[in-house]
């Protein structure tokens, strides 16, 4: 079929700032007229003449106006000289998928698509008056870099036209096959393919599928997924169900939705509610028997939560206990880590486990593009967020599923030795394990959303002045009796890229204490509305008889210390968290 490139008449919005993830917006904000339209023909507009004759994917979680959304860059595409537009069956495509199908999908041609609008707000909840947002990926399968999302802003606010295609109806995105156009610059296809094999394809070249499938079909062993109604749910039940055999019944809320179920596709112990009952973690005792293991994915499955019965593993501790066990466990490493690399609100149960292994460890601000160029330069194989994000270089996301198999690969590994029918080593063995090993990183983080975004840049303000007072902070630390150690050093976090040169600045303001528990508070880059405040405690613990006490206990004084200096609940009005993780 032909079409035409017609340009139509626009005019900018001022809104179109990407954060720390793409552009992330109400649906009723995207609805606007050409809101969409502008903000794709600044992405391409920003890329230059490059673009022409390119493959790019597009497709996400699947929340509601994501359809829409893929029908109007079609046609955008089409028009600024795409060559072809990769789709996941049904417009799905899981973030890391996203990231596999850039730096793995050959065309029938041998080339590789260069670039990717992923269509998600991730862990926001979706619906008609809920979050979208748009977020592009670039060749190496990673977030755009900010020298590219500023581009694409600056462009944003001063653009007038976009152009489109006139003679491309609607493309059925159901069913899998390709949809070839001619246009001005030759032809334009539509590729629509099963949005899981790429995935599956890629997990089983880093983990033995063998080994995993053995402890599922151990009849002591069994675990409990929950896909949150997001895009993980498609993965799950192909690598869980059909490669591995698990018991079908291990998984829930595994049906992708356009409005999460109504939920929140975050998986934390505050929304992943049906997971943390079943773990026996919930206000109920569950009714049926408590698996050994439990995770959960959020909306684009690049997050992820893990339980053990009754246990919780802070994402902190989670990437530290991976980057222990990974060489043995984790075909894919057997050869050795390159380093490791976390964001600065993260703990150090990392930097622990970095120094008794001998490998190079980075500390980046947060957000998952500053950990690419590491990866990219050969620098880190294995990295974490407390943003229940975990991955490794095999691509340049955080990687949900890949988190749930990694875990997967430990318990087997462990309990490789275990008699059938025998007691096996649970989650919680592990983790007790490595405490004993490498101390405990007691760690707790509250977040405080919504709040009036003035009163969040005035607690800021307030707490960079204090760095300059560290004397008067110890005295009220002794005044007040309170049980914490000493601060030593008071700063704003900030990074200089060790292969770009780039130096990030203002990525949260930090109190570093004398026996190394650390306060941090930063404003969350991805809420869509008002200011969040993040509010990071930690404490090390090496003792051993003393690893076992609740982390909320062990950490009262210095939360209590912490709301003091920052006189949080005067700024912000909030005498408690929104949240607690
Ligand atoms: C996204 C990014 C993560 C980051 C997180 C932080 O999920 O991909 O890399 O850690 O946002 O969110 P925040 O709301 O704390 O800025
Ligand atoms: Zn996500």
């Amino acid at each position: 079929m032909a079409f035409i490139r017609t340009s139509k008449r626009s005019t900018p919005y001022e809104d179109q700032k990407p954060g720390t993830s793409g552009l992330r917006k109400k649906v009723t904000v995207f609805k606007q007229p050409c809101y969409v339209e502008n903000f794709v023909q600044a992405t391409f507009d920003a890329l230059g003449e490059k673009v022409k004759g390119l493959i790019i994917v597009v497709s996400g979680d699947g929340r509601y106006f994501s359809k829409d959304a893929i029908q109007i860059i079609i046609k955008i595409a089409a028009a600024n000289g795409i060559k072809e537009v990769w789709i996941g069956q049904n417009g799905l495509l899981s973030t890391p998928a996203v990231s596999a199908i850039i730096r793995n999908r050959v065309g029938p041609h041998g080339e590789k698509a260069r670039g990717a609008f992923i269509l998600t707000a991730s862990h926001n909840p979706g619906g008609p008056q809920e979050d979208f947002g748009i977020k592009y990926n670039t060749e190496n399968g990673g977030p755009a870099l900010e020298s590219l999302t500023e581009k694409i802003f600056s462009i944003t606010k001063t653009i007038t036209k976009y152009h489109i295609a006139d003679g491309i109806n609607d493309v059925d995105i159901s069913k899998c096959g390709t949809h070839s156009f001619t246009g001005p610059d030759g032809p334009f296809n539509v590729v629509v393919f099963d949005a899981t094999e790429d995935y599956v394809k890629l997990m089983k070249s880093i983990f033995d599928f063998g080994a995993i499938k053995n402890l599922l079909s151990r009849p002591e062993f069994s675990f409990c997924f929950d896909a949150l109604h997001g895009v993980s749910g498609i993965y799950a039940q192909k690598i869980f169900v059909e490669e591995l055999s698990a018991n079908p019944h291990f998984l829930v809320n595994c049906v992708p939705k356009e409005d999460f179920g109504g939920g929140h596709p975050d998986p934390n112990l505050t929304y992943a509610k049906e997971l943390v009952h079943r773990m026996g973690l919930g206000k109920m005792v569950p009714t049926e028997k408590i698996p050994e293991f439990g995770a959960a994915a959020d909306g684009d499955a690049d997050r992820n939560m893990i339980l053990g019965n009754r246990f919780f593993v802070t994402p902190s501790d989670s990437v530290a206990i991976i980057a222990a066990n990974a060489v043995g466990a984790i075909p894919y490493f057997k050869t050795g880590l390159k380093g490791v690399a976390r964001s600065m609100p993260t703990s150090a149960a990392l930097d622990v486990v970095a120094k008794a292994l001998k490998l190079k460890l980075f500390e980046v601000p947060t957000g998952w593009k500053f950990f690419g160029n590491l990866m990219d330069a050969g620098m880190c194989s294995i990295c974490g967020e407390e943003s229940f994000g975990t991955g490794s270089d095999h691509i340049r996301e955080k990687d949900g599923i890949w988190a749930v198999l990694a875990w997967l690969s430990i318990l087997a590994h462990k309990n490789r030795g275990v008699p059938r029918g025998g007691k096996l080593v649970t989650v919680q063995d592990i983790v007790r394990q490595h405490w004993s090993t490498f101390g405990r990183h007691f760690y707790t983080r509250y977040d405080y959303e919504n709040v009036d975004a003035g009163a969040a840049r005035n607690l800021m303000a307030h707490l960079v002045n204090l760095q300059s007072s560290l004397s008067d902070i110890n005295s009220m630390i002794k005044e007040a009796k309170l049980n914490v150690a000493r601060v030593i050093r008071g700063d704003e976090f900030e990074y200089k890229d060790p292969i770009d040169g780039s130096v990030s600045k203002h990525q949260g303001i930090r109190f570093l204490f004398e026996d190394g528990s650390r306060l941090v508070f930063r404003p969350s880059g991805t809420g869509s509305e008002g200011a969040t405040i993040r509010l990071y405690i930690e404490q090390y613990q090496s003792d051993p008889s003393k690893i076992g006490v609740e982390s909320q206990v062990a950490l009262a004084p210095l939360v209590e210390f912490a709301l003091k200096l920052s006189k949080l609940e005067a700024f912000t009005g909030r005498a408690s968290p929104t949240v607690i993780t």
